[in-house]
């Protein structure tokens, strides 16, 4: 019954845009949804990847593709996915060894994972998309 009483006293949010997050709460949540857009578009992936590969035509059609602002653009996002997915990871598998799990350590990663897979992303989509 007290259990319940202190249920309903919670305060409730679900006016989402004021929830101002901390930066490794939007580093989590976008780690959820790299993960998650980068298993969706795997199959696309690899059909553009064997494309390229299976004969001179096909790959004609995939540079073609791939030679395209827009693609190159969606290309680019997708770099950035998985080099934030890739960094983020990284720092769970080291939060998972207990390292860098007070606060400051975990603020400062947070933004190392950012610095990092944007610098990444730019030299990978430099070299690979132009
Ligand atoms: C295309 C490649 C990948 C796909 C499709 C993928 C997909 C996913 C998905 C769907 C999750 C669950 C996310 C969640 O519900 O919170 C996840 C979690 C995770 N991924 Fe990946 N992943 C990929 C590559 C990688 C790489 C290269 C790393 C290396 C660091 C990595 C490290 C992790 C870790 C550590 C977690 C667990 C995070 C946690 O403790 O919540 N992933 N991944």
């Amino acid at each position: 019954m007290a259990d319940i009483a202190i249920k309903k006293k919670r305060p409730k949010n679900l006016d989402l845009p004021t929830i101002r997050l901390p930066l490794p709460g939007i580093l989590s949540i976008l780690h959820r949804i790299s993960g998650a857009v980068l298993f969706l578009l795997l199959p696309v992936l690899l059909w553009l990847f064997q494309q390229s590969l299976a004969s001179p035509e096909t790959y004609a059609v995939a540079k073609a593709l791939t030679g395209n602002i827009l693609v190159k653009l969606i290309l680019l996002g997708l770099i950035w996915l998985y080099m934030h997915h890739f960094c983020a990871g990284i720092r769970y598998l080291l939060l998972d060894l207990h390292k860098g799990i007070d606060l400051e350590s975990a603020r400062l990663s947070s933004k190392i994972v950012f610095g990092v897979s944007i610098a990444l992303t730019v030299i990978v989509g430099a070299k690979v998309l132009w």
